[in-house]
């Protein structure tokens, strides 16, 4: 093709930035391929973002649409009208988006309207959830992309009963896994370099909780936070605390009473990783967590009613505790009593996924 392939590359928030390395790089060993990298500024502090980028060693954005804070609709409308004047100024010959985040769906929409084709990075992922901002974006992302890159056999499943041609469809395996193997050296380094003195003396779960619907709702996080609060006599806590929640609990008050509650600023990636790797469970609703846990072998205990990563639950070591902090507790005591589940690896999680996504992009010729 004539000027070569322009890959534009879409991130916006936390989640989004581990899956983008992996491909960024694989892209970068193609001949006549050039890549502009976008980002939409959904999360914007430091410890949000800039870490990342260097830790991952993505390249500075080359643009970014400092969409910054707001409502669903209004963060979504934002990233859909600042990105269509960069999709337009730039002719992009394939957009990439990832995850499930407002900016993923906000850039495939503006693609598909304007007719640039557009590659979805972890398609087909569903919880059957609708009340979850995330699925509904999942949803529309998928239905709006041209080619759609799954991390699971379910995925594609997922995407097939939703009536997508099989040939928009390419399983290419866990990106994330990408990032987390090529990471994980530099990750022990900074466990052995002060982080295994500081927090490995002994066992520890590692806590992570931000979703609408664990942290909006006063009483659940009340609940939750007391629960956490109390088994953390018997296995210590530490929470490195997402801006959202550190919101909610200072509008609430809340403060552990126990010293060994640690409630801590977000960590970068490579902490989080050696952290995650020496816990013996981590107890999380996140989504990506999930899945990090089930290639580490860690049990994840997760404070949600569904998963949208369900074969860490069915091959994996994730529980899902559904909403009620008795089950999230007999959890933590089965793990504390030797029980936690340690599972076997889903296909394709093996590290090679972004030379994968690469390689769909760069063959078709035509999406
Ligand atoms: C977003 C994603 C979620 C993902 C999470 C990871 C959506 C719908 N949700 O949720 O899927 O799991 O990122 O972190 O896109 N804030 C800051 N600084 C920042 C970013 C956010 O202070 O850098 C605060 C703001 O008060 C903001 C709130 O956090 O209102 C929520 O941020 P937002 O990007 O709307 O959603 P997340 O909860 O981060």
């Amino acid at each position: 093709m004539a000027g070569g392939l322009r890959m534009l590359h879409v991130v916006g928030a936390r989640p989004n930035f581990m899956k983008a390395a992996p491909v960024h790089a694989a892209l970068a060993g193609k001949a006549g391929v050039s890549q502009i990298l976008v980002h939409t500024g959904q999360h914007y502090d430091a410890a949000m973002s800039e870490i990342f980028f260097r830790e991952l060693d993505l390249p500075e954005p080359d643009l970014n649409l400092g969409v910054g804070s707001a409502s669903h609709a209004a963060q979504t409308a934002e990233v859909m009208i600042r990105f269509e004047q960069v999709a337009l100024e730039q002719m992009p010959d394939r957009v990439l988006v990832y995850g499930d985040v407002n900016s993923t769906l906000a850039a495939a929409l503006v693609c598909a309207k304007l007719h640039v084709p557009v590659a979805h990075v972890e398609a087909g992922v569903r919880s059957f959830d609708r009340t979850m901002p995330e699925e509904i974006n999942r949803l529309l992302t998928d239905q709006a992309s041209d080619l759609l890159l799954t991390p699971t056999v379910e995925g594609n499943e997922n995407l097939a009963r939703e009536g997508i041609p099989s040939h928009r469809i390419r399983f290419v395996g866990n990106v994330m896994m990408d990032t987390l193997l090529r990471l994980f050296p530099k990750a022990l380094e900074r466990w052995d370099g002060g982080l295994s003195d500081k927090w490995g003396r002994e066992d520890y779960a590692l806590v992570t909780l931000h979703r609408p619907s664990n942290v909006d709702d006063p009483d659940r996080l009340v609940r939750l936070m007391g629960t956490l609060d109390e088994l953390s006599r018997d296995l210590p806590m530490i929470f490195p605390i997402h801006p959202r929640t550190r919101k909610r609990l200072q509008d609430l008050s809340i403060e552990p009473r126990s010293g060994r509650f640690h409630l801590i600023d977000p960590l970068g990636y490579l902490d989080f990783l050696a952290l995650q790797r020496h816990a013996a469970c981590v107890i999380t609703d996140s989504g990506g967590i999930q899945a990090e846990t089930t290639f580490l072998g860690v049990p994840c205990i997760t404070a949600r009613a569904n998963t949208e990563w369900p074969v860490t639950v069915a091959t994996g070591t994730n529980t899902l505790a559904g909403e009620d902090t008795h089950a999230l507790e007999q959890a933590v005591r089965e793990v504390l009593d030797g029980h936690g589940k340690r599972g076997t690896l889903p296909p394709l999680w093996e590290g090679h996924a972004g030379e994968r996504i690469a390689d769909a992009l760069t063959w078709l010729t035509a999406l």
